[in-house]
């Protein structure tokens, strides 16, 4: 009620509280790339619509008369107390969010990821780090204070540099490893194709690689083995473009090896990502590696078919992220809401739990077509034990940085919390499949 109440005094919201104004005024304020890179999916857009429209077909059925006077958007995961079952959807390239039409900026050059922190940290809302980060991690860390924050590994062909990736992911105080599985190859995105934009041969999506002292020598090698063979032996070179992109980024963050960064390592850096960003070889087996290396949650990111829940947990995973991507990997793939529900079953099967949704010592998170309040309920009563957040908050900081943040979250929690009240509901706990007309 305080969104309306402010209403009352002449107060407006920061940024629109309707999700297709929010897109908009962001579409607006971005620069032709950074909308084009944030709001595309892959090929002609099926899947990107489908993650919407899918929605509507689970209807919310109100409940009259009971008392909702306390409620509670209070919940557990992972051992943790949160004040919501919502997380921040790990964001790569986030800086490009932040760059304005006209010059303008939405926060200083490198602050992308502080401004998120910020956010975050009032709201004690846990953020998802990406590998792509525009920011080193430990710089996020630290401008997050105590509050929770889980990393998102793309799993690199090089195994050093996984290792090297989650040490530090756990010397940051991640509570949690989000392996995304479904990204291996990059979908066929057709507007960053048509701009000759790829996201990870800029600064703005590998300042985490950059800071990381495996990648670093990686490239360090790549610049030795290049000197020695001469220019002309190397074919294709990265633009101008790129390489003026990553010494400019590379001037905005303290750390001394994005510094040091020179012409020919700037060169050598984006070859070298190309060369080791994913392992399209990997498979469920490798996840026993991993599961060896570190001691915390692993939880897979990408699950869309119910038998790939179940190799994951047979795999050790501790819990499963139901997610498309956005619809930015394939075109006319099945809506996310829609794979929700029987990867809901196969989890409670597995633990052998009763009751609304899942006993919840196998959580199972939700994301793609999140916009509004009813969308997480929708999520929550299909048995999700949380949602990330995803293009929404990143228009709030592209509109107004931190602030902007805070409020596209605060909208969508003020919606969860007045849609349990009108559903009859007080506490997420008790959302289930019983609140929808299925
Ligand atoms: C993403 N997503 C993503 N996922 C991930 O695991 N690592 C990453 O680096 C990124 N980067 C990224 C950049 C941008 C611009 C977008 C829009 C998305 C996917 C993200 O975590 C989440 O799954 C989707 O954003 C959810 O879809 P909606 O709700 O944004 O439609």
């Amino acid at each position: 009620s305080a969104i309306y109440r402010a209403g009352v005094y002449g107060r407006r919201p920061v940024v629109p509280t309707s999700p297709d104004a929010l897109a908009d005024a962001a579409r607006r304020r971005m620069t032709r790339t950074g909308w084009s890179y944030v709001v595309g999916g892959a090929g002609a857009q099926r899947t990107v619509s489908a993650n919407r429209e899918a929605f509507g077909r689970y209807r919310i059925v109100p409940r009259q008369l009971v008392d909702v006077g306390e409620r509670s958007l209070r919940t557990t995961l992972l051992g943790r107390d949160l004040p919501a079952p919502v997380l921040f959807a790990p964001v790569g390239a986030l800086e490009l969010a932040v760059q304005h039409q006209r010059g303008g900026r939405a926060a200083a050059p490198g602050n992308a990821e502080p401004a998120l922190s910020r956010a975050a940290r009032d709201l004690g809302l846990p953020v998802v780090i990406s590998s792509q980060a525009s920011t080193p991690m430990e710089q996020t860390a630290a401008a997050l204070g105590d509050s929770p924050r889980w990393f998102q590994l793309y799993w690199s062909s090089d195994d050093a540099l996984v290792e090297s990736f989650v040490s530090r992911a756990e010397a940051s105080g991640c509570e949690a490893i989000v392996v995304t599985v479904d990204t291996h190859v990059l979908g066929w995105r057709t507007a960053d194709l048509d701009l000759g934009y790829l996201p990870f041969a800029r600064a703005e999506g590998i300042a985490q690689y950059l800071s990381d002292p495996v990648f670093r020598g990686l490239v360090e090698a790549r610049v030795r083995t290049a000197a020695s063979a001469g220019e002309e032996a190397t074919s294709e070179r990265p633009t101008p473009a790129a390489v003026r992109s990553l010494l400019s980024m590379a001037r905005h963050h303290p750390g001394p090896t994005l510094r040091n960064l020179t012409q020919p390592h700037a060169r050598a850096a984006v070859e070298t990502f190309l060369d080791v960003f994913s392992r399209s070889t990997l498979t469920w087996a490798d996840l026993a590696w991993l599961r060896e290396r570190t001691t915390l949650p692993i939880l897979v990111k990408g699950i869309q078919h119910p038998d790939d829940a179940r190799a994951a947990l047979d795999h050790g995973a501790d819990g499963i992220i139901v997610s498309n991507h956005g619809g930015r990997q394939i075109d006319n793939a099945v809506a996310s809401i829609d794979a929700l529900g029987p990867v809901v079953d196969v989890v409670r099967e597995w633990t052998g739990a009763s009751g609304p949704g899942t006993d919840g010592s196998v959580p199972v998170l939700f994301d793609s077509g999140i916009r509004t309040g009813a969308d997480v309920f929708t999520a929550l009563a299909l048995g999700a034990d949380a949602v990330l957040l995803g293009r929404p908050w990143v228009y709030g900081l592209a509109l107004a940085g931190a602030d902007g943040v805070r409020a596209v979250a605060e909208h969508v929690l003020a919606e969860l919390d007045l849609t349990m009240a009108l559903a009859g509901v007080s506490g997420v706990e008790q959302i289930g499949r019983a609140n929808l007309a299925l």
